[in-house]
């Protein structure tokens, strides 16, 4: 089987409100920071917090991420963060495409730009990918498709190495372990996402890391993790409590 590396990644939304509880929530996980063998933790708080947060942290297991960067390099944005930025302040990796930012009315098109703009930059692209509801006919499976043609379409095979998808199905984020999707279920998912990823990149894909995200809690990251065929989590509210996020990571100890 091909390598992949495996990957618990916290994205703490908007989440907490000030830099002192951010610092005392990351606090609060040095647990990991022995870090699981063979299993990368990414960070990935609001943006203003990051700088402080990862030159607390340098040296540790931990890396960090940014929640979005813009599909601009310069110029007259205003409110936007470049990757190049992100790069400068020596964060590594960036979430892009995720299912809230889809919903504020970010195009396949926008996202295709800023994946590019990113890897350009030198970052790691941690892509979102997830259907916002299932259909009979099954339309979920070209909505999909879609994302991740248009996610790819400015990555060549050299860049593919540094791209991680997630995929999020969007009925299934911020609810409990019992609206998650089933493991079999997700196992199915990630073949799908390998299929097309194969199609454009041929044998390279098998090493690319897709992710399950949508409501994982320690009650149900166990058997996803052994079910479902994926390379690790990206977390949202459970990576609010470190005890819940350490739990979680205990899953690949198994
Ligand atoms: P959740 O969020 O774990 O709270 O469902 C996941 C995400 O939105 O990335």
């Amino acid at each position: 089987m091909a390598h992949r590396e495996r990957f618990v990644i916290g994205n703490w939304k908007m989440n907490p409100s000030t830099s002192a509880q951010a610092q005392k929530l990351l606090h609060a996980y040095r647990g990991l920071l022995r870090g699981t063998r063979g299993v990368k933790i990414v960070v990935c708080p609001p943006i203003l917090y990051l700088p402080d947060l990862r030159r607390s942290y340098k040296g540790t297991a931990l890396s960090f991420g940014a929640q979005d960067a813009s599909a601009e390099v310069g110029g007259a944005h205003t409110g936007e963060i470049s990757a190049l930025m992100l790069k400068d302040a020596k964060i590594s990796y960036c979430i892009l495409g995720h299912s809230e930012r889809r919903a504020k009315g970010e195009s396949d098109e926008i996202i295709s730009k800023k994946v590019g703009a990113a890897l350009r930059a030198g970052l790691q692209v941690i892509l979102c990918v997830g259907e916002r509801e299932r259909d009979r006919e099954a339309l979920y499976l070209a909505t999909l498709e879609h994302q991740i043609t248009a996610g790819f379409s400015d990555v060549s095979p050299e860049l593919l190495r540094r791209v991680l998808v997630a995929y999020e199905p969007v009925w299934a984020i911020g609810k409990t372990a019992e609206d998650a999707m089933a493991p079999e279920e997700v196992h199915e998912m990630v073949i799908f996402v390998r299929k097309i990823l194969s199609q454009k990149y041929g044998t390279r894909a098998l090493t690319t890391p897709v992710l399950y995200g949508g409501s994982v809690e320690p009650a149900n990251a166990q058997r996803l993790l052994t079910r479902g065929e994926i390379s690790g989590f990206l977390v949202g509210h459970a990576s609010l409590d470190p005890q819940a996020f350490e739990y979680i990571l205990s899953a690949f100890k198994q």
